[in-house]
């Protein structure tokens, strides 16, 4: 079927030690950014309509995805839209617990993409925490953009973790990486790594561009333009997002 609707321009974002870790081995969990970086990060979630992480990382960290900062907050709110973005998990368990900050913490929508066959039973589970979209037998990355795209999401922040990454990577509907270095390493077999394997579209072949680089007290950050959206003015991106940037300006 034919796309009718463009796809949520998609950012990246995570944070890795210096020999490609995501956290520590479980259940050991590790601050890989510092301050100015948490404080970044929470600027580039004002600035998107959806923020995703995979269930591992809801069951895992039970982060609460939103926006910290009140005046981000009221920013957002005298552009007409939600103190934070929506929240968007991906699940074929069906693992999640109905306690887990992702459905208790904000007053936002809320979607868990799962195969269609997992689909009914969670509806049943979280009744009312969250919209259980079904997807097919396996959940693509792709399908769940065009879903939500289909629900007036323009921009959708990945948070992680590894899994999720890899797999947005590898579909290339990626248009923006921001990977953050953290000085240490973790040195466990069993930690996350920030990718599994896969055929990603950047290879010594076909370099990313790096876009900018920023040093944050003792991490760095890296910014790679991965599609020819990266910060063009496209309908994801207008209007809402720089007005929100330019009053963060002054
Ligand atoms: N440093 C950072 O920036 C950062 C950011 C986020 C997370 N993390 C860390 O990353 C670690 C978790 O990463 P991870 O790679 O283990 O897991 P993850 O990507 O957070 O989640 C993986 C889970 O998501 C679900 N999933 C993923 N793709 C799916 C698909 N196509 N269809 C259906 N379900 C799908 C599955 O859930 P089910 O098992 O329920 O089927 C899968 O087990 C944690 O340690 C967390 O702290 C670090």
């Amino acid at each position: 079927m034919a796309r009718l609707i463009e796809r949520p321009y998609v950012t990246l974002s995570c944070a890795m030690s210096i020999d490609g870790y995501l956290d520590g081995d479980p259940p050991r969990r590790l601050a890989m950014s510092n301050a100015a970086d948490f404080d970044r990060v929470d600027e580039v979630r004002a600035g998107h309509d959806a923020i995703m992480v995979g269930a591992s990382t809801v069951r895992r960290d039970d982060p609460r995805l939103l926006v910290r900062s009140a005046a981000r907050r009221l920013r957002r709110i005298e552009a007409g839209m939600p103190a934070s973005p929506a929240k968007v998990t991906v699940t074929s368990s069906g693992d999640l617990p109905r306690a887990a900050a992702f459905f208790t913490a904000g007053d936002v929508d809320r979607y868990v993409y799962a195969p269609a066959g997992r689909a009914r039973r969670l509806r049943s589970r979280i009744a009312g925490a969250a919209t259980v979209v079904g997807l097919g037998e396996h959940v693509t990355m792709a399908a769940v953009l065009d879903d939500l795209a289909g629900r007036g999401i323009r921009s959708l922040m990945v948070e992680g973790g590894g899994q999720l990454l890899t797999q947005f990577l590898a579909e290339d509907v990626v248009d923006e990486l921001q990977l953050v270095i953290a000085p240490f390493f973790v040195g466990q077999s069993r930690a996350p790594r920030v990718v599994g394997p896969g055929a990603f579209p950047w290879t010594a072949a076909r370099r990313a561009p790096l876009a900018e680089t920023r040093r944050l007290g003792d991490v760095v950050l890296l910014r790679y333009a991965l599609s020819a959206r990266f910060e063009r003015p496209a309908p994801a991106r207008d209007g809402r997002v720089r007005e929100l940037a330019a009053a963060g300006a002054q």
